[in-house]
């Protein structure tokens, strides 16, 4: 069976881009794939050198992967610092990796811009982090949004290089991966492009329905087509998005029928959109607060994910050690 590695940084609650760009596709995938499905804590520290509580941090993702649907019966569910066996590999791909296309990284060069009083030495090698998590499973698939494009080419290049320089075909290339190619990207509701906890137009899976309808209700809107089936500016694009990921293919195609004969009310639009996405929401709100009150039963899971990640963690970087040179 084929392997699959996917994580997210505990750096806030999840929200409905991490779902349609990522977990939704960790739900389908941990039926047909050996799924590694972690918390990517040590790459928080990247950008939050002090997390408040980072444990429990960990633990707030951990209960809404749980809530979204993963099952840790099929897929392996770990936070990533239980697994020490990465930094090892992380270090060696540290050694095999060169000062000139990590600094040429795209994000790295937005994080320093971002953070220009903490350009550490993290941030300079998060991809190799992130490579380390990936193919320290030998995972050939990675479920991320169109985000981590040149993270997941990295993370290619780590491994062939690997292989080039001891001369065999011991990792595989790791692909990116979507089940569903339209949800890659879900946009903002303030007019910009992308859902991002760092540009805080996000609504969390974890938010209840007054603030969702508070916050769909304000969405960025212009002043009305004026010509038949023209074009959807880019603001509007993002409504009709929404409605296209969250509500029914009669909800979306009587909107667009509106628009297309210019009597679309926008505030009909969001309304709509606010209680479709208040209904995807509700029953994931209720299972995360479960988990949340269930701390013995978060930590228990952790522990075995840990475990069962470790067991495959631990054959691989045996291995590399052999490869390199490291063996009596
Ligand atoms: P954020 O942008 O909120 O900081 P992360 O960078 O932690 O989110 O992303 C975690 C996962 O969710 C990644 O796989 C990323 O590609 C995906 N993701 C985040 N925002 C979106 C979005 N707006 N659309 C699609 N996928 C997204
Ligand atoms: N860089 C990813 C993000 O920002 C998180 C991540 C870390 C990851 N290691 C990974 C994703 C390995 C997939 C595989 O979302």
């Amino acid at each position: 069976m084929e392997t699959v590695v996917s994580g997210i940084r505990p750096t806030g609650n999840l929200h409905l881009g991490n779902y349609f760009g990522a977990v939704k596709s960790f739900v389908q995938m941990q039926n047909e794939y050996n799924c590694y499905f972690f918390i990517a804590d040590w790459h928080s520290l990247t950008t939050h050198p002090k997390p408040g509580n980072i444990i429990q941090s960990a633990r707030t993702i951990l209960a809404e992967y749980l809530a979204c649907g993963l099952d840790p019966e099929k897929a392996t569910i770990y936070v990533q610092s239980d697994v020490k066996e990465v930094l090892e590999l992380y270090l060696f791909l540290n050694m095999n990796a060169y000062l000139g296309e990590l600094e040429r990284t795209t994000s790295f060069k937005d994080k320093a811009r971002q953070q220009p009083d903490n350009v550490n030495a993290g941030l300079l090698t998060y991809p190799t982090l992130m490579a380390a998590d990936i193919i320290i499973h030998k995972a050939v698939k990675v479920p991320v949004g169109k985000d981590q494009e040149q993270n997941m080419e990295m993370a290619r290049k780590f491994a062939r290089r690997f292989n080039n320089i001891y001369g065999l075909e011991f990792f595989p290339e790791p692909a990116s991966f979507s089940f569903s190619e339209k949800a890659l990207k879900v946009p903002g509701l303030d007019g910009s492009g992308k859902m991002g906890k760092s540009d805080g137009n996000c609504i969390y899976l974890y938010e209840d329905a007054k603030s969702i309808r508070k916050k769909v209700m304000k969405a960025v809107t212009d002043a009305g087509p004026t010509a038949a089936n023209s074009e959807k500016p880019e603001v509007i694009q993002n409504l009709f998005t929404f409605l296209d990921i969250v509500s029914t293919k009669d909800t979306y195609d009587y909107f667009n029928e509106k628009w297309n004969d210019c009597s679309i009310r926008y505030g009909d639009l969001k309304k709509q959109l606010a209680e479709d996405i208040v209904t995807f929401n509700e029953p994931i709100r209720e299972r995360i607060e479960e988990y949340m009150n269930n701390t013995e039963l978060l930590d228990k899971i952790a522990r075995q994910g840990a475990e069962k990640a470790r067991e495959s963690a631990t054959k691989t970087i045996q291995e590399v050690r052999e490869i390199i040179g490291f063996h009596r």
